[in-house]
């Protein structure tokens, strides 16, 4: 078995019992890529994760099935993958035998879908996963490349069994397969959503009424890739003929995915377990997901990315974060975030007015261009200025921009679009009184 260098820090302690299992910290390796082998969950556990769930494993044996292709976007800060290979039963149980015979303190999922119309090929399938040593089950409610794919796109409107992010969609049916699935073994259930139709929130309410181990949030959403823009049959995506749709994943739908959790935990109340997943690559994106209202947290994308290797790095960051801010552990920071995010007709606006620093000004223009604002206009500097800060070693640029109070709503644009810090500040104040009344 060929395991990969870890860091020599590589287990830093945060710990959590849940249901009965005592994880090393709450970070998952969410199901995908890097969860597909013994080595791989080996080296995962040398790295210090609390748990790893196993790829995905369908039954009877899945229709779409291909060698993966993937693409990884940096500048964009997204995952694509339009293809992806998913292990059968056989498969599935061989894995997590492995994985339980070659680790010993990383907590075990099996992320499994029975593919089928009845509750009790999840049941069948959940009580193989026990037999081999499973620790924990997670149902796949998520995944968008199967029927969900289809539904989306197919032409002739061919439908297959209803699983992933199409079943997931489905209230009544999620809960009572989790139900069936409960009754059938006696390790944790947690069952992963999708942010697919915004219907995790809806699915969560029964599915956690159950009793379940827990909610994820979701795993990837289904989108168009780039494309070639000069030959529209050509995708970006390798080896690959035709164009497809793409399962999005990373950084970029972090704002996405902390919405979901934080309206699944306002659905659901403060009692039920929620596992994070989307976007989390470092201890800034995993304080916000615990802040929104998880318990624990699923990364995928910065694995394939960057490999096992970081966690002890964002471990020590968030262990820093809550030393400076006074949070006991992870679990006060729970639902901080919850309880002051307000809607949108609460928000007090305050008035105030844009300023700028004509010293730092370098006229470039960039403020002048929103077009929403008609409030900064260019302005030439007067000769007797340019001719001083001449004769004082100092370069000015020869226009400047100016603000026209009563027109400024200070939006804050001019700010964000200034290429100089410092440069563009909001004053508070009252400068709009006289228009306001
Ligand atoms: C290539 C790839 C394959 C994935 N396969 C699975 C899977 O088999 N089962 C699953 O539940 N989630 C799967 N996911 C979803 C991830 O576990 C995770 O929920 C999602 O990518 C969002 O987290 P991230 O931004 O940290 O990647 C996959 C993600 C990627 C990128």
């Amino acid at each position: 078995m060929r395991v990969k260098t870890v860091p020599a820090d590589a287990v830093t302690l945060m710990e959590v019992e849940h249901c009965g299992l005592k994880y090393r910290n709450p970070f998952m390796v969410g199901s995908g890529p890097t969860s597909k082998t013994v080595a791989q969950l080996v080296d995962a556990e040398r790295c210090g994760w609390g748990a790893s769930s196993i790829k995905l494993v369908i039954d009877p044996p899945p229709y779409i099935n291909k060698e993966p292709r993937y693409r990884w976007f940096e500048k964009e800060q997204f995952h694509i993958f339009t293809s992806e290979k998913r292990l059968n039963l056989d498969e599935g149980l061989r894995l997590m035998e492995g994985g339980r015979k070659h680790t010993r303190e990383i907590i075990l999922l099996a992320n499994i879908t029975y593919s089928g119309p009845d509750a009790e090929g999840w049941v069948e399938m959940s009580r193989k996963f026990e037999a081999a040593g499973a620790h924990a089950l997670e149902l796949n409610m998520c995944c968008p490349n199967m029927s969900f794919n289809l539904d989306v796109a197919a032409e002739d409107g061919t439908r297959r069994p209803c699983s992933g992010a199409s079943l997931g969609q489905h209230p009544e049916a999620v809960a009572h397969i989790t139900k069936e699935v409960m009754k059938g073994v006696k390790i944790p259930v947690f069952v992963k959503l999708t942010g697919e139709g915004g219907s995790a929130p809806k699915v969560a309410k029964p599915t956690i009424a159950t009793g379940c181990a827990g909610i994820g949030n979701g795993g990837t959403r289904l989108g168009v890739p780039p494309i070639d823009l000069y030959d529209l049959k050509k995708n970006l995506y390798g080896l690959q003929d035709e164009v497809s749709m793409g399962c999005y994943s990373g950084p970029w739908m972090r704002p996405l995915a902390l919405r979901d959790v934080y309206e699944i935990r306002r659905t659901i109340g403060s009692e039920g377990t929620i596992v994070g997943f989307g976007g989390v690559h470092n201890w800034k994106t995993a304080a916000e997901m615990f802040l929104v209202g998880a318990d624990f947290i699923g990364i995928c994308t910065e694995t394939m990315v960057r490999g096992f290797g970081f966690l002890p790095e964002l471990i020590k960051g968030l262990k820093k974060y809550m030393k400076d801010t006074g949070f006991k552990d992870h679990r006060a920071m729970r639902d901080r975030l919850v309880r002051e995010i307000v809607t949108a007709d609460k928000v007090t606006i305050r008035d105030g007015l844009a300023v700028i620093d004509d010293e730092k000004c370098i006229g470039c223009r960039k403020c002048e261009l929103p077009a929403h604002c008609y409030a900064i206009t260019m302005e030439d500097r007067p000769a007797a200025e340019l001719a001083a800060a001449k004769t004082q070693g100092k370069k000015l640029s020869r226009q400047v921009a100016k603000i026209e109070g009563a027109d400024c709503c200070a939006c804050n644009t001019c700010i964000d679009v200034c290429p100089v810090p410092e440069c563009i500040t909001l004053a508070k104040g009252e400068f709009h009184k006289a228009k306001h009344n």
